[in-house]
C-alpha cells in the first residue's frame, strides 16, 4: 500500500441508489490513485417505476432504511472490522440531488462520524461522475491502480450527462473546474426518459431507448438538433419531446404503420449530434488534451461509439469514459471525489474530526 494512504468510506444518496463504498486514497492531486475495497449500490428503481419517475420522499424513506444493511454489507465487503481505527474519514454527497433524498445521507453519515469519531467530507456529485476515468481498471479486490491519472492531462473538456444535468466543464487540474455550457431546460437523460415514457418503454428511459434504437433505423424521421448552431455552448432538450410527441400524432392520424425502434434511434441520434458537435468544438476551442464523459448516459453506447470516432480526428485530445460499472451513481466515485477535495488541507490529522456541520451545510449547495 503506498504511503499516505487515506481509507474513505463514501455514501451517495442524492438519487433513488442507496450506495456506500470504501476506497483508498493516495497520491495526492498530482497522481490521483485509487483502489476499490468496496461498492454496494441498492437500486430503488423497481419502486419508483410504476410513478415513471424518482419520487422524493419515498426515496427518502427507502434511503433510511437502506443504508444501514448497505453499509454493512460494504464495511464486510472491505473486511473492515473496527471503522473507526480502520477508516480515516465518511464522505457523503450533498448536492446536487433530491434534496430529502440527500439529507437521508447527509443524516446518516453525520451519526457514524460522531459515533465513529471520524472526519466528514461533503462530497459533490457532480465532480463524482467527472472523476470516474481516475478509476478506470479497478476490479473489485483486485489491487489494480489507475494509469488514468497519468495519461488524463490538462486542459480537459468533461462533457456531464445524467438524469439531472447536461454540463460541458473545463478542466484545468483536478479541482479546478468551470462550467461553461449547461442545459437550459431538461438534462439528456431526461429526455431519454420523456421520450420512452411517450413510446411506452420501461423506465429509467435510457437504457430502454437505447435498447429499442438498435434495430431501428435512425434517419426515419428527421428531429430538431435544438442550439446546435449556436455559438455558445448551453443545450435546451424540451423541445424535442415536444417534436416527438407531434411526429408520433401525425403518424397515429395518418395510420402510417411505423416502429418504436425507428422514432427511438432517430431520436437517440438527435440527442447524440448535439452533445457530440458542442462538445468537440469545445475540445478544439480549448485546445483540451482530454475528454471526459461522465454521468448516467455515458452508459449508452452509441454515445460511446461516436465520441470514439470523432476523437480520432483531433490530434491533441484523447477520450476518457467513465467504465460502465460507474457511469450510473454509485459510492466509489464520491469516495475518489472526496479524496481529491480534502486531501490538501484536511488530512493533516486525518483521526481529527474535521468538517464542521457548518462546512458541510456550506457545501450542500455547491453545485459544479
Ligand atoms: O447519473 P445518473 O445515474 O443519475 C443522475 O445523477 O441523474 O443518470 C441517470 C440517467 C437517467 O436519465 C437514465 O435514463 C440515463 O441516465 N441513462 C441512459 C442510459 N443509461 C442510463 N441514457 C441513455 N442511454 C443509456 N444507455
Ligand atoms: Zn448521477
Amino acid at each position: 500500500m503506498p504511503r499516505n494512504t487515506i481509507t474513505i468510506l463514501a455514501i451517495e444518496t442524492s438519487c433513488d441508489e442507496t450506495a456506500v463504498a470504501v476506497v483508498e486514497g493516495s497520491g495526492g492531486l498530482q497522481n490521483p490513485q485509487f483502489r476499490v475495497r468496496s461498492s454496494i449500490v441498492s437500486s430503488q428503481v423497481k419502486l419508483h417505476a410504476p410513478f415513471g419517475g424518482v419520487v422524493p420522499n419515498l426515496a427518502k424513506r427507502e434511503h433510511i432504511k437502506n443504508l444501514p444493511i448497505v453499509l454493512e454489507r460494504a464495511l464486510k465487503e472491505a473486511g473492515i472490522e473496527s471503522p473507526e481505527k480502520e477508516l480515516d474519514a465518511l464522505a457523503v454527497t450533498v448536492g446536487p440531488g433530491l434534496e430529502p433524498a440527500l439529507w437521508a445521507g447527509i443524516n446518516f453519515t453525520q451519526e457514524l462520524a460522531e459515533r465513529w469519531q471520524l472526519p466528514m467530507i461533503a462530497a459533490n456529485h457532480m465532480e463524482g461522475h467527472l472523476v470516474t476515468p481516475l478509476l478506470r481498471n479497478q476490479k473489485l479486490k483486485i489491487k489494480n491502480q489507475s494509469e488514468n491519472a497519468k495519461r488524463i492531462k490538462f486542459p480537459a473538456v468533461a462533457l456531464l450527462v445524467s438524469g439531472g444535468h447536461t454540463e460541458l466543464i473545463l478542466v484545468k487540474n483536478w479541482r479546478d473546474y468551470r462550467v461553461f455550457g449547461e442545459t437550459l431546460d431538461d438534462a439528456a437523460g431526461e429526455a431519454f426518459d420523456k421520450v420512452a415514457r411517450m413510446l411506452g418503454l420501461g423506465y429509467p428511459g435510457g437504457p430502454e431507448v437505447s435498447r429499442a434504437a438498435r434495430t431501428g433505423n435512425r434517419y426515419a424521421f428527421s428531429f430538431p438538433r435544438p442550439m446546435i448552431n449556436h455559438k455558445n455552448y448551453n443545450f435546451s432538450f424540451s423541445g424535442l419531446k415536444t417534436a416527438g410527441l407531434y411526429t408520433l400524432r401525425d403518424l397515429k392520424l395518418s395510420k402510417t404503420p411505423f416502429t418504436k425502434n425507428d422514432i427511438a434511434a432517430s431520436f437517440e441520434e438527435a440527442i447524440i449530434d448535439v452533445l457530440l458537435l458542442k462538445t468537440m468544438r469545445a475540445v478544439r476551442e480549448y485546445r483540451a488534451r482530454a475528454l471526459i464523459i461522465g454521468g448516467g448516459v455515458a452508459a449508452n453506447s452509441r454515445l460511446r461509439h461516436r465520441m470514439r470516432h470523432a476523437i480520432k480526428s483531433e490530434k491533441r485530445a484523447r477520450l476518457f469514459l467513465s467504465p460502465l460499472t460507474l457511469t450510473g451513481d454509485n459510492a466509489v466515485m464520491i469516495g475518489a471525489a472526496a479524496y481529491l477535495q480534502d486531501v490538501k488541507n484536511n488530512y493533516t490529522n486525518p483521526k481529527k474530526p474535521g468538517a464542521s456541520w457548518k462546512k458541510l451545510k456550506a457545501h450542500a449547495t455547491l453545485s459544479l
